[in-house]
């Protein structure tokens, strides 16, 4: 099964896309199945997500709009001049046609993320841009904990490998990347849960769910899956895996109304490993 394709999505050219307010994309109401991922062990739900039924087109305000963290010069990030090739950068994009290179990649500045349970790692600045939204989801009861972040190449090989043995590669290729393709070898993905909700779809019904959903890109993160956008991530629906991008990108998507990397910076989709 596939999802249905955003009617309203678009394909943004290369250019230097300034923070203003503007119109969200459309997110079409199309509904996808979804996977249940429950602890360790992954089962298809074969059932549509809340999130994914209940998607209908929004308007965004723009940061300047609405005292946002990055205040009325929202700064943008040029796409021309991105770094979203090199696998130490905040703005690589990694993808299931875009694997990291080298394939081994380990960052080096990996530190425990302090003042969140879970005891994860993250690259240092992403380390500390969670601890702040954490504090800032705390303070409006929308607290989590981490599940994941850092996971090496071989931990993520093996995660693969079991989700693959249990369900088959095709199902374990729509939420589970292989090594050497999934942003946790980064460094800067974590993945989230809060009252129960841990990878599973009923995690964005959480107040952090819906704390994270609004306000992420207030501290240089993203929701990396957005709904219906499995045609152009390759992944269903992970309202949990949040990605580290940095202020200044997360505001300028916001902003430009693109949700998906591949969009912004005008990549091939990248639904299927080549
Ligand atoms: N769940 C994401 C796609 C990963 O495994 O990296
Ligand atoms: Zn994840």
């Amino acid at each position: 099964m596939t999802a249905a394709p955003r009617a309203t999505r678009r394909r943004l050219a290369p250019v230097l896309l300034v923070a203003a307010g503007c119109f969200a994309l459309g997110l079409g109401a199309g509904a996808v199945s979804t996977v249940a991922l429950a602890g360790s062990e992954a089962a298809v739900a074969g059932t549509a997500s809340p999130a994914a039924t209940d998607a209908v087109p929004r308007v965004t305000a723009s940061a300047a709009d609405d005292g946002g963290s990055t205040g009325d010069a929202a700064p943008a990030i040029e796409v021309s001049t991105a770094d979203i090739d090199s696998p130490g950068s905040v703005t690589v994009v990694v993808n299931k046609v875009r694997p990291l290179e080298p394939e081994q990649f380990a960052p080096e500045d990996l530190v425990t993320v302090t003042d969140v349970p879970g005891g994860a790692t993250m690259r240092e600045e992403a380390a500390a841009a969670m601890t702040a939204l954490h504090s800032a989801a705390a303070a409006e009861d929308a607290g989590f904990t981490i599940s994941t972040a850092y996971r090496s190449h071989s931990a993520q090989a093996h995660l693969y490998a079991t989700y693959a043995a249990e369900q088959g590669t095709a199902a374990a290729d729509r939420f589970s990347a292989r090594a050497g393709y999934s942003e946790h070898q980064t460094g800067l993905a974590a993945d989230i849960r809060a009252d129960g909700c841990d990878l599973e779809p009923c995690f964005a019904d959480t107040a952090a769910g819906r704390y994270v959903a609004a306000h992420a890109w207030e501290h240089g993160f993203l929701v990396r899956y957005p709904p219906d956008s499995e045609d152009v991530t390759g992944y269903i629906y992970e309202p949990w895996h949040l990605r580290y991008v940095g202020i200044e990108l997360a505001a300028a998507m916001r902003d430009a109304g693109v949700d998906t990397m591949e969009e912004y910076f005008g990549l091939d989709p990248a639904p299927d490993y080549r």
